[in-house]
């Protein structure tokens, strides 16, 4: 058995090549059948002592119980450690319950998750309510990756950052347009949105800071319909800014959704391969692979102590 070895089912099979190469580590491919009544049949071909199960959990409905079974199945064939590393997980939005008899979706999946995993690694969970990612995931090892760096590096200040102003469209992107910012050097503001439906939002520009003339980076965790950057991109238009693009750490938004965004004035929407997209640009195989070799280097010191 190999002492550390990743997995991914057909899917997932371009990120964990992304991961495997960055890491110099084998992948092994996890096999999936779906029968007639779409129930899922999952094969494992091998497991390693520490195994590093790799899934992207857009489509979750789909995805989530073929990834229980093939955690089983890597710990039926000898797996010690497994950690998930799931660049994108799903269902971190509904951390309460908004109305009487909604489910917590956030804490319902960690219950669901947490029994067959022993670590997880994420990229920029959408964390609100909730400050830290350990607190989702109290039984097992949880590990949030900023992608800050990422989105930093789209971000073009070589004419000056007076030239450029980071967007982001509401209060809960506030915490990544920061780091964002930070990291990029440039000035930052916060818009105010309420949202009605989940593809009718408003989106107010209340702040003192001069659009006009400026390039403008949107800057969010999650495309979803993308009705957050289409109206945000409408009133910055409307505010003079020179040019309108969009940073996405995840991009789950339909081909349809990017014409409508075009169609409301947005030059473009550049994203993380967090999830598999059209408009991924950077990828964030080498950050998931240096907190996977730092958390495994931990966890092969413990058993040689
Ligand atoms: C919500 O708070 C998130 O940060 C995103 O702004 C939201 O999920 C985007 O959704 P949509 O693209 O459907 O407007």
């Amino acid at each position: 058995m190999k002492d550390v070895l990743i997995a991914a089912m057909q899917q997932d099979r371009q990120g964990a090549e992304r991961l495997s190469n960055e890491m110099n580590v084998a992948a092994a491919p996890i096999k999936l059948q779906r029968f007639p009544d779409r129930e899922s049949k999952v094969r494992v071909m091998q497991a390693g002592r520490v195994t590093v199960l790799y899934a992207s959990l857009d489509r979750p409905d789909e995805k989530l119980i073929p990834l229980i079974f093939a955690a089983s199945a890597l710990r039926d064939l000898g797996a010690e450690k497994i950690i998930l590393a799931a660049p994108y997980l799903c269902y971190m939005r509904q951390d309460k319950a908004f109305h009487d008899g909604e489910a917590v979706s956030q804490q319902v999946l960690a219950k669901i998750l947490s029994p067959w995993i022993d670590e997880i690694v994420t990229v920029e969970p959408h964390l609100h309510r909730v400050a830290d990612f350990s607190a989702v995931f109290p039984d097992i090892k949880a590990i949030a990756l900023s992608a800050a760096p990422l989105l930093a590096a789209l971000v073009d200040n070589s004419k000056g950052s007076k030239n450029i102003l980071l967007v982001g469209p509401d209060q809960e992107a506030r915490a990544w347009t920061k780091a964002v910012a930070e990291a990029a050097q440039a000035p930052f503001v916060i818009m105010t949105k309420q949202r009605r439906g989940d593809r009718d939002v408003e989106v107010v520009y209340d702040d003192a800071t001069t659009v006009e003339g400026r390039e403008v980076y949107l800057v969010d965790d999650i495309v979803s319909s993308g009705a957050t950057l289409a109206a945000a991109t409408l009133v910055l238009k409307q505010k003079g800014a020179a040019r309108i693009e969009a940073l996405a750490v995840h991009a789950l938004c339909s081909s349809d959704d990017l014409i409508q965004l075009k169609e409301a004035g947005l030059f473009r929407l550049r994203s993380t391969d967090t999830v598999p997209h059209e408009t991924n640009a950077i990828s964030a195989a080498p950050l998931l692979a240096d907190a996977l070799r730092k958390e495994i280097a931990r966890l092969q010191s413990t058993y040689q102590a």
